[in-house]
């Protein structure tokens, strides 16, 4: 695959930043440069030389949307523009890599397949499965469904060694499980997938491991730096309560990760990852 052949939409972002380390020769576009809620702005755009679009670009804050103004950026960014992409790429005949995530459903189930009918509970989750309806109507689409990132940028690991570092002790919710997600894990999957010219559809993807609450991943990111500050367990409707604007939050986001493990992929458990990611942040 030719790298020069990849644009990658949302480049800032915690997974944007991953992809840019993987290819260095694709062209890279945020915001600024690509406004992907402006179709104008996208048929100005020179295609030309590109074969393959990855959109990491969203409207990420989910309590954010939740507003009156969050609830507008979020259905703009997360939903019109899927459809701005998904109509470029099937006019020039692109492949469009999405990214999708565990909040278009309600939690209800253990482990969710890739064939889960959509359930969500919040602004976030709708406007992000209004954006895969889209771009699963298109040919040529990978969606990569995926939950709890970890990345370069504001994330959860990233603020619990800052609260380790500093000597408190935070209230965590014990009540949401799931497996985190390295960016990492996420590049090597996207890398997987359109090196072997898989098959298109929707593939969920997070790193494999043990189910775990955010309680128990902050118990393991203390031990791991050698600080003893104490998690207090807390549900999410405690956590939550009389806090405004707030999504409410699916209690189980597990993926089922048996398709494209079926296809030969070969995860990293989040437990390594993490390890060496708590290494990689705390000798900075
Ligand atoms: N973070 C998670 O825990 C999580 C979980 C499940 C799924 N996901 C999905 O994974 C994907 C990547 O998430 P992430 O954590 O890397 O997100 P992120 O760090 O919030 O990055 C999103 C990027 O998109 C850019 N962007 C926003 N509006 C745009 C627009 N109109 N046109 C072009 N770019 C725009 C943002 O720029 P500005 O910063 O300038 O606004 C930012 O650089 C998203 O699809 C997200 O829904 C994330």
């Amino acid at each position: 695959m030719n790298q020069k052949e990849i644009l990658i939409i949302g480049s800032n972002g915690q997974l944007g930043t991953a992809l840019k380390t993987k290819y260095p020769r694709a062209v890279a576009v945020d915001y600024e440069e690509l406004d992907i809620t402006s179709l104008k702005n996208l048929k100005a755009f020179d295609w030309s030389r590109f074969k393959i679009i990855l959109n990491a670009a969203a409207y990420t804050n989910v309590d954010g949307a939740e507003t009156n103004e969050g609830r507008i950026a979020a259905w703009k960014i997360n939903a019109n523009g899927p459809v701005n992409l998904a109509e470029i790429a099937s006019e020039k005949g692109l492949i469009l890599l999405h990214i999708s995530t565990d909040y278009v459903f309600d939690g209800m189930t253990n482990k969710h397949n890739e064939d889960e009918s959509f359930s969500p509970l919040g602004v976030y989750g709708s406007s992000k499965a209004a954006g895969d309806l889209i771009v699963s109507s298109i040919e040529k689409h990978y969606i990569l469904r995926t939950s709890w990132v970890i990345g370069e940028g504001k994330n959860f690991v990233r603020t619990m060694i800052e609260i380790g570092r500093k000597g408190i002790n935070p209230s965590v919710v014990s009540d949401q499980i799931g497996r985190l997600t390295f960016t990492s894990e996420l590049v090597r999957a996207i890398d997987f997938l359109i090196s072997n010219n898989s098959d298109f559809g929707t593939y969920n993807l997070s790193n494999d491991g043990k189910e775990n609450s955010w309680a128990d991943i902050t118990r393991k990111i203390f031990k791991e730096m050698g600080v003893d500050n104490i998690v207090n367990e807390v549900t999410t409707e405690e956590y939550y309560n009389n806090k405004n604007d707030i999504a409410r939050r699916p209690l189980k986001s597990t993926l089922n990760l048996g398709k494209i493990q079926g296809m030969g992929f070969k995860s990293k458990t989040w437990e390594d990852e993490l390890l060496k990611y708590i290494n990689e942040e705390t000798a900075k």
